[in-house]
């Protein structure tokens, strides 16, 4: 009996040391998981690919969660490299909306109807001296260049409504930001230069301005995304996303279009890019929004 009692006295000493260790081990690892978690600004995403990343195992590339057919791989290489851009901070005429929609000059030399068949670009076109504005609107597409000298740096009108805008999508949740907004000329020719490279030209004119054709050497375009989402970024799965739909939906009063909308194409030669806003002032965003059209309709000049 006495060696029974003495035996289950030991057995539940033996449970209590269990017990506290298993509690011991779990209070570790809560408190690791929680420090892991504040590390990772409370993101569970994140925190889950950091770490998956810390122990080795393979994460998706960004070009891989881009869909294929569309931008596949476009830009992807943009993300990493926006951050070493440091945008010129030299300021810029602010650009002047009109108040009604404005009609191509006639007298402009550097359209060409007949000879568009280079990845919609005129054949043998020579950058011109001046950017061409129409009705104080400021344009840079394939068939309206800017000079290669042309830096105005990012635009302080724009940077300051993206900012309004952000703050309005925070309310809603949607933690913005703009991960590529001015590019100089010399930036462009690297970046165009690359995609090249790794796409072929046909590819490469469908997603990126050749050097002095980007609206981004404006100051004017801002690339928007959400913050710790950047596997979207530059990426057509940004239109899916509650941020790109906020963004799609709410631009317009703030100032900003989307410039490459699905189904025009033809029409602003680039392929659909949910993240390229242009920034024209509210009021012209807002009739383009309304109507349904793009830069190039609103302006007159397909
Ligand atoms: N991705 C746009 C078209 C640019 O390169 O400016
Ligand atoms: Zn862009």
């Amino acid at each position: 009996m006495k060696r029974k009692k003495s035996y289950s006295k030991k057995r539940h000493k033996k449970q209590g040391k269990g017990l506290t260790i298993t509690l011991l081990v779990s209070a570790v690892i809560m408190i690791g998981l929680l420090t892991w978690l504040g590390l990772n600004n409370w993101d569970v995403d994140k925190s889950i690919k950091n770490a998956q990343e810390a122990i080795g195992m393979s994460v998706p590339a960004e070009d891989e969660t881009v869909a294929p057919e569309t931008d596949a791989t476009v830009e992807d290489d943009e993300k990493g490299n926006e951050q070493e851009e440091i945008p010129d901070q030299k300021s810029q005429e602010q650009t002047t909306p009109p108040s009604k929609p404005a009609k191509s000059d006639s007298t402009d030399s550097t359209k060409s109807d007949s000879s568009i068949d280079n990845g919609g670009y005129i054949e043998g076109q020579v950058l011109p001296k001046e950017p061409k504005f129409i009705n104080g609107i400021l344009l840079a597409n394939k068939k309206y260049p800017l000079p290669a000298t042309y830096a105005p740096g990012e635009d302080k009108a724009a940077r300051a409504a993206f900012e309004k805008m952000a703050a309005e999508a925070k309310l809603a949740d949607f933690n913005l930001n703009a991960f590529s907004t001015y590019r100089s000329f010399e930036y462009q020719t690297t970046l165009y230069d690359r995609y090249v490279a790794r796409d072929g030209k046909k590819a490469a004119d469908t997603y990126s301005a050749r050097p002095g054709y980007s609206e981004h050497q404006t100051g004017l375009a801002f690339d928007i995304g959400e913050v710790n989402f950047e596997q979207h970024f530059a990426s057509s799965s940004f239109g899916e996303t509650g941020a790109g739909k906020w963004v799609a939906a709410n631009a317009h009063r703030f100032g900003f279009i989307m410039r490459y909308p699905k189904g025009k194409e033809q029409i602003t030669g680039y392929m659909h890019e949910a993240w390229h806003f242009r920034y024209v002032g509210k009021e012209i965003a807002d009739e383009v929004f309304k109507r349904n059209i793009t830069l190039e309709e609103y302006l007159g000049v397909q």
